[in-house]
């Protein structure tokens, strides 16, 4: 099958995957280093999902008074309802301060305070004193465009450091030598339909989120989880799919995100009788609570029929109360965005908003240096040599069971960093770049060509729509096992399906048919995974909210779960234990040691 496509060679020390926040830190701390290094994207860099972030950047800078990397990381461990790993958590809120510098010197225009610091804004779930005081500013911001910032920078600092950039091509597979090592990645070129093999050192994937396996995601339609797809057909295993985050502010009807920020300059939410009702469930931090907690008190109000709008199915986001002139000048983005996908004046009137599918935690498991792992029984933190995964598409595991809002910026940064500086630890820089086991080749083109020519009588708009909406209705906010089963027996139905999938288009160039297809199968192993892991947890933990088992059960459950999926769609699951000792002797134990978790 290689021989029907003509293969076009390049070989660089690293080649990175995505060209988002954890892609660009990466390829530019590799390309620093001297490393030739490639990046390959499918979309141009700066319209990688990052651009969208919004409300900031989690650092405990203490511009806006007293702060400290322990209490972030308490805020961090607590947030991730006690499922992440306390080596990566050190090191998230340890060296996110230095991660913030660095960006500021590469150029990153943030927010200024009358000082001249860093502007930063208070965000949910992010505290003082290891939770006991009040909400603390630690969310470095520029205005409410922080992501498009910092994306523009660091594309640009890359190109100053010779990266490569090969933009708009489709990665298919990840090359996988006999001894289980990634050898480097095949993919196409989509302007010219040139087929292209990259042999490298090392492969970093860093390919985003699955947000569009569900119907309403704040996501860019391009976070389709190519990355987590790729892993699974290399017969690796995913982990912590079931924990899937909703944003508590998406916009009712378009899913549109209005920024966490603009509950941090003050903004609050009101149901049908015009109460603010995050007073009654989380006194302390109120909407200020973590995304998890708001989004599910958000579901409670509605369910109980509390909810805004002829139907009663949404919520009031209020920011009319607020000077105009702060909106103006630090939420202008949503501003737009308010008036454009609501038809809305907040300086006015209130936004109509319900939470929406926004974040991943789970994803391909990574050690804090960005290594993979192919965990087993005797060695759950072995590395998969020659493969690294940094940012959405990674578990760290930094966010355990729900992340805090703005510490996915600073996971980016973190850890497309770390990768880099680990590559430069380990990799022996005189090595030859080595040959491939091109056995592979023939696999993955025919994968290809199979779907290219497929002919069977379901589209692949029909299957995704199909997709989408199970997950949306049998892995929401709340989960019960029924709904979870009737998940699993739906998708798995999808997954059957694919074999009959209908591909019009045959042609090689700019065939965007085929694209959306490769991406379907690349969804539906993460929508797969998500769905059985889900049914399996018998526990409530983070954004893992049953109905049937109420309580979080860290006898049984304090575990990350891996899922394997084969060819027929059968998944298979397996659990490695959290780590729990920290890096430093700089925690205090008992002061991140499980406990209830209230806001
Ligand atoms: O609400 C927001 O601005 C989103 C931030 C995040 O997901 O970290």
């Amino acid at each position: 099958m290689a021989s029907a496509y003509q293969i076009i060679d390049h070989a660089y020390d690293v080649v990175v995957v995505g060209a988002g926040g954890a892609g660009l830190r990466a390829t530019l701390g590799m390309a620093e280093q001297g490393f030739s290094t490639a990046c390959v994207t499918k979309v141009f860099p700066t319209r990688s999902h990052t651009v969208a972030a919004q409300g900031g950047i989690a650092a405990s800078l203490s511009n806006m008074g007293p702060d400290s990397w322990q209490w972030h990381m308490y805020d961090t461990v607590k947030g991730s309802d006690w499922l992440g790993d306390n080596d990566a958590m050190e090191y998230l809120a340890r060296e996110a301060p230095q991660a913030i510098y660095e960006l500021e010197h590469y150029g990153v225009p943030f927010s200024r305070t009358e000082q001249g610091k860093i502007y930063q804004r208070p965000f949910g779930g992010h505290m003082t004193e290891y939770g006991e005081g009040p909400p603390v500013q630690r969310t470095c911001a520029a205005a409410d465009r922080t992501g498009h910032a910092i994306l523009h920078t660091l594309y640009g600092q890359s190109l100053r450091n010779n990266a490569e950039f090969f933009v708009e091509y489709f990665a298919l597979d990840l090359i996988m030598g006999e001894n289980g090592e990634c050898q480097g990645v095949i993919a196409w070129k989509l302007d010219d339909g040139t087929i292209h093999r990259f042999r490298a050192k090392m492969v970093v994937l860093a390919t985003g989120g699955y947000g569009r396996a569900y119907f309403s995601a704040t996501s860019a339609h391009t976070c389709t989880g190519d990355g987590n797809g790729m892993v699974a057909r290399a017969g690796l295993p995913l982990q912590d799919m079931e924990f899937v985050q909703f944003h508590p502010t998406g916009i009712y009807g378009s899913g549109c995100l209005i920024t966490e920020g603009a509950r941090g300059e003050g903004g609050y939410l009101v149901n049908s009788e015009g109460e603010r009702f995050m007073e009654r469930y989380a006194p302390n931090a109120k909407d200020l609570a973590s995304r998890d907690v708001v989004s599910r008190c958000m579901t409670m109000e509605i369910r109980e029929g509390r909810g805004v709008g002829a139907k009663g199915d949404h919520i009031f986001l209020h920011l009319d109360h607020l000077d105009p002139a702060v909106l103006h000048e630090r939420l202008p983005g949503i501003s737009e965005s308010a008036k454009i996908f609501a038809g809305v004046d907040l300086t006015r009137e209130p936004i109509p908003v319900i939470p929406t599918v926004h974040y991943n935690m789970g994803g391909i498991p990574a050690n804090y240096h960005g290594e993979v792992l192919n965990p087993t029984e005797g060695d759950p933190d072995r590395v998969v040599p020659g493969l690294m995964a940094v940012g959405e598409a990674a578990c760290a595991s930094v966010h355990g069971a729900n992340r805090l809002g703005s510490n996915s910026l600073t996971d980016l940064v973190v850890f497309g960093r770390a990768a880099a500086l680990r590559a430069g630890a380990v990799m022996d820089r005189s090595a030859p770049i080595p040959s491939i086991n091109s056995a592979q080749d023939d696999k993955i083109l025919a994968r290809f060509d199979r779907l290219r020519h497929a002919n069977g009588s379901a589209p692949t708009a029909k299957l995704r729509d199909k997709m989408q909406r199970a997950m949306q209705e049998d892995a929401a906010v709340f989960r019960t096992q029924e709904t979870l089963e009737a998940g699993c027996e739906r998708i798995s139905g999808i997954w059957a399906d694919l074999a009959d999938v209908k591909v019009t288009d045959r042609s090689m160039i700019w065939n965007s048919d085929l694209v959306e297809t490769l991406e379907l199968e690349n969804l539906m192993a993460n929508a797969i995974t998500t769905v059985y892991s889900a049914a399996a947890r018998k526990e409530s933990r983070g954004a893992h909210a049953r109905e049937d088992f109420a309580d979080r059960d860290d006898v049984n459950w304090r575990k990350h779960t891996l899922s394997w999926i084969d060819d027929a769609g059968k998944v298979t699951l397996g659990y490695r234990p959290v780590h729990v000792d920290p890096l430093s002797d700089g925690i205090d134990l008992k002061k991140i040691a499980p406990k209830a978790r209230v806001y």
